[in-house]
């Protein structure tokens, strides 16, 4: 089948690569021309386990074109999928003006009958307004169809090529006919494709996004509760992950959830609310619970350090909101940073994939170590924010021999709290006793 993504950032372009893999001939749309030329060129734009393999591959075997012309990217393609940005405005509402813009030019150009599929995650009532924008040139042969993505950073190959369940949202038999076709071969396992209206389709996203980010926040409130009750959250996890109901993932407390989704999609749906007159008060607890929880840590270094950290420096492991992933977005390191270096303290800083973003953005606020154990060098303290791999069994003799003190703050409970114990280490982390 011909398709075309118009957009090539981390959804279109995992998108495209992972259609192309299936036989598919894709044309990636994007009006940076550097962008295009850097993708046709070969180059991968994105960090994201996989992808390079599928992408080389694909583009080797002409499945995978990139141009800066709609016209053209759209020329015989069935399906055009929109995987546009909605940054969120100043009030928290999704702002559309991509995906209008876009089917406002699709309106002009659209001759034959063709699918738009809305892959970005908008708010509901955006496939409509999407229809309004073609339909306002004149043009009836076409269908919108809501297909909200579900991927992971990280993951993002395996979760596009295996997904749980696949959403579509749109209730003309041509178009669920055409979508059914294109996703036959990521479901043969027997996982479901979801047919359902648009409206329920677009809200399906938020719904999953908020239970999501409101799961992990009841639990780094209960990590919270755990250690002014003598509690080990640890325990509790797993004994309520045990129950089939509550599941055992997304269970995991630590600094807060970060990344470009949770956040602003949390955000957006509550603005949805207000559109209705619905305070949805749970996730402005959410919300305002996570902005606390990225700077948890704060107080136990402030309390070791007697209250002042001028003239304090700390070693900080891990700067992505996640690991294996480049994305620093809503990253509780940057929270933490900031916290230490408003406080008089100095940072050095490792991550293995995320420092160059960082540099850009915060540049010399911190230093930069080429190596994990180098970054230690002369830190009264390190402080642990991602749970990449790599830290989790560390050499704790080089780690000791670095390090001025033997004092560690885990922002993600990498670490068995009696072992550190043992290795001499004054060592906090979230919801477990000290
Ligand atoms: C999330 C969703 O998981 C995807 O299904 C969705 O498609 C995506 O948003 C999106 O809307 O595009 P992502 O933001 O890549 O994916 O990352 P997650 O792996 O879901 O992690 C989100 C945050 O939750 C991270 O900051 C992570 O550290 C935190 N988290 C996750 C916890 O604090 N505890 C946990 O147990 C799990």
């Amino acid at each position: 089948m011909k398709i075309t993504v118009v957009g090539t950032g981390y959804v279109g372009l995992v998108t495209g690569t992972c259609f192309a893999e299936t036989g598919n001939n894709v044309t990636c749309v994007d009006i940076d021309a550097n962008k295009v030329k850097k993708l046709s060129s070969g180059q991968i734009t994105i960090y994201e386990p996989g992808l390079e393999k599928l992408f080389e591959r694909n583009q080797k075997e002409g499945r995978l074109h990139f141009t800066t012309d709609l016209a053209e990217g759209i020329k015989d393609a069935r399906i055009i999928f929109l995987a546009l940005p909605t940054p969120p405005g100043e009030d928290g509402s999704a702002d559309l003006s991509y995906i209008l813009g876009v089917a406002d030019q699709l309106g002009k150009l659209l001759t034959d009958y063709k699918v738009i599929v809305d892959k970005s995650t908008v708010p509901v009532g955006t496939a409509d307004k999407v229809h309004a924008a073609i339909a306002k040139h004149g043009v009836t042969d076409f269908d919108v169809v809501s297909n909200p993505e579900f991927l992971r950073e990280g993951v993002a190959v395996e979760d596009f090529m295996k997904p749980d369940r696949v959403v579509i949202g749109t209730t003309s038999e041509r178009a669920q006919k055409i979508m059914n076709e294109l996703y036959a071969p990521f479901v043969r396992q027997g996982n479901p494709i979801l047919f359902m209206d648009e409206k329920s389709a677009e809200l399906t996203k938020y719904a999953a996004n908020s239970f999501l980010a409101t799961k992990i926040t009841f639990m780094n409130e209960i990590a919270i509760l755990c250690e002014k009750l003598g509690a080990d959250v640890d325990m509790v996890r797993r004994g309520i992950g045990s129950d089939d109901r509550i599941g055992k993932r997304f269970l995991f407390p630590g600094i807060g959830y970060g990344g470009s989704c949770f956040p602003k999609d949390v955000q957006a749906l509550v603005k949805s609310s207000e559109e209705v007159n619905y305070n949805f008060r749970i996730l402005n607890a959410v919300t305002d619970v996570n902005e606390k929880q990225k700077l948890f840590l704060l107080p136990k270094i402030e309390a070791y350090f007697s209250n002042n950290l001028k003239g304090k420096h700390f070693a900080l492991w891990g700067l992505a909101f996640k690991p294996n992933t480049d994305d620093i977005r809503e990253a509780p390191a940057l929270y933490i940073i900031d916290a230490l270096v408003a406080a008089g303290a100095t940072v050095t800083v490792f991550d293995p994939e995320a420092m160059e973003n960082v540099k850009r953005v915060i540049g010399d606020k911190v230093k930069y170590a080429d190596h994990q154990y180098e970054c230690l060098q002369g830190a009264n303290a390190l402080i642990i924010a991602t749970e990449w791999s790599v830290f989790r069994t560390p050499d704790f003799d080089a780690i000791t021999g670095t390090l001025q003190h033997k004092v560690i703050f885990d922002g993600r409970n990498l670490f068995d709290v009696k072992r550190m114990q043992e290795l001499g280490f004054h060592y906090e982390s979230v919801g477990r006793q000290a």
